[in-house]
């Protein structure tokens, strides 16, 4: 194969990879790293790339005779990522003469999704002891100090209820991510009608805005045709559900939660036309910067009151989830000191 050919070849890759002399010396990079690493390095000495230790050693290991050497290395400079490096002995020449391969491959979104992965069942665990540790305290309580008092045992049977029932809710909410994790791919098959789903979600939670101290007005401007939509009524409803109980929960006391469903003709992002869903409270708004966080697991902007309210913190995570499968969008505007105002879009046909 000609050189040409050879380079030609290895443009095409989707690593990047460079050609060294057994001086170490860059005699080739392909476009991969030079869209990384910037133009320029040939002639120069690989170091000048990758100032790492463990990928200087590999490289001179190869050099040396060895055939192959194969690890991976973080970075930070001249670009911030995980590689998996690969170093071989390029064809059969003789050892102290051979050329050296060097190919990179990003493999950050992997280190990321393994993180994620660590961080979300270390978050698990955590949620999951605190209502444990709270039940086994109550239970010591009940066979010590409170044991004959009937008036203490009335109060730490209800707070133990309420620990067990956010366990209970926990449970169910990961069961649910997990489920529409599984379905993502697969489109929502039904029909759902948004207005009605709406109206049972806003009679569900009278009694919550009541013990609350808050209204919940609900205003509809949607043609009978368009409240139909494609889509899951058991997902919407968690949706609505969700979205609303937060503005109750999240508002302040004495004022209004309205509800308005319209139609828009034009969304970014969806085809065709959209059921628009605005949700706003008078409650004392979210800081800019949080408000990006918000869907992620467990995420709370003030995690004490979240759980004094029975909250897992998963509820935005579970809507941005079934707004996915519904192909769907959510637009969140808050202020603090204002409110706070979560619009959903849904497209009208699949
Ligand atoms: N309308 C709102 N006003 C102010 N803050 C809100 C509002 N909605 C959500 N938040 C903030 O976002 C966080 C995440 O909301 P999310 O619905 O995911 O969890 P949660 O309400 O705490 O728990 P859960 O939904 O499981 O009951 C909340 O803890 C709260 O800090
Ligand atoms: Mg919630």
């Amino acid at each position: 194969m000609t050189d040409k050919l050879l380079h030609t070849a290895l443009d095409l890759l989707q690593e990047a990879v460079f050609i060294l002399d057994v001086e170490r010396t860059v005699k080739f990079s392909n476009s991969v790293a030079i869209d990384l690493f910037g133009d320029g390095f040939v002639g120069n000495d690989f170091v000048q790339i990758i100032r790492h230790p463990e990928c200087i050693k590999a490289i001179d290991e190869v050099r040396k005779g060895k055939e192959s050497a194969e690890y991976s290395i973080s970075i930070d400079y001249p670009v911030k990522a995980n590689f998996s490096v690969l170093v071989s002995r390029l064809g059969k020449k003789k050892r102290g003469n051979a050329e050296i391969l060097v190919s990179l491959k990003d493999i950050s979104d992997l280190r990321e999704a393994e993180q994620m992965r660590s961080d979300f069942v270390a978050n698990v665990s955590h949620e999951l002891r605190s209502p444990l540790t709270a039940l086994a305290g109550f239970i010591e309580t009940l066979r010590g100090s409170a044991k004959d008092d009937e008036v203490a045992r009335e109060r730490f049977l209800g707070l133990m209820d309420h620990e067990a029932s956010r366990m209970v809710r926990l449970i169910a909410d990961l069961l649910s991510l997990s489920k529409l994790e599984a379905n993502l791919r697969i489109r929502p098959s039904g029909q759902a009608d948004v207005v009605a789903i709406i109206r049972r979600v806003q009679t569900s939670l009278n009694d919550l805005a009541k013990k609350e101290s808050k209204t919940v007005e609900l205003e509809i401007a949607v043609p009978a045709e368009a409240s139909k939509i494609p889509g899951n009524e058991d997902e919407l409803t968690q949706v609505f559900q969700n979205l609303i109980e937060n503005a109750i929960k999240y508002g302040s006391q004495g004022t209004t939660v309205s509800i308005k469903v319209d139609t828009k003709e034009s969304v970014a992002g969806i085809p065709g036309q959209a059921v628009a869903v605005e949700i706003r409270d008078q409650g004392e708004g979210i800081p800019k910067h949080q408000i990006a966080r918000l869907t992620e697991r467990f995420y709370r902007v003030d995690t004490h009151r979240s759980r004094d309210k029975g909250g897992t913190g998963l509820g935005l995570a579970i809507v941005k989830h079934i707004m996915n499968h519904h192909r769907g969008r959510m637009h969140i505007d808050s202020e603090v000191g204002v409110g706070s105002t979560f619009t959903i879009y849904l497209p009208t046909s699949k």
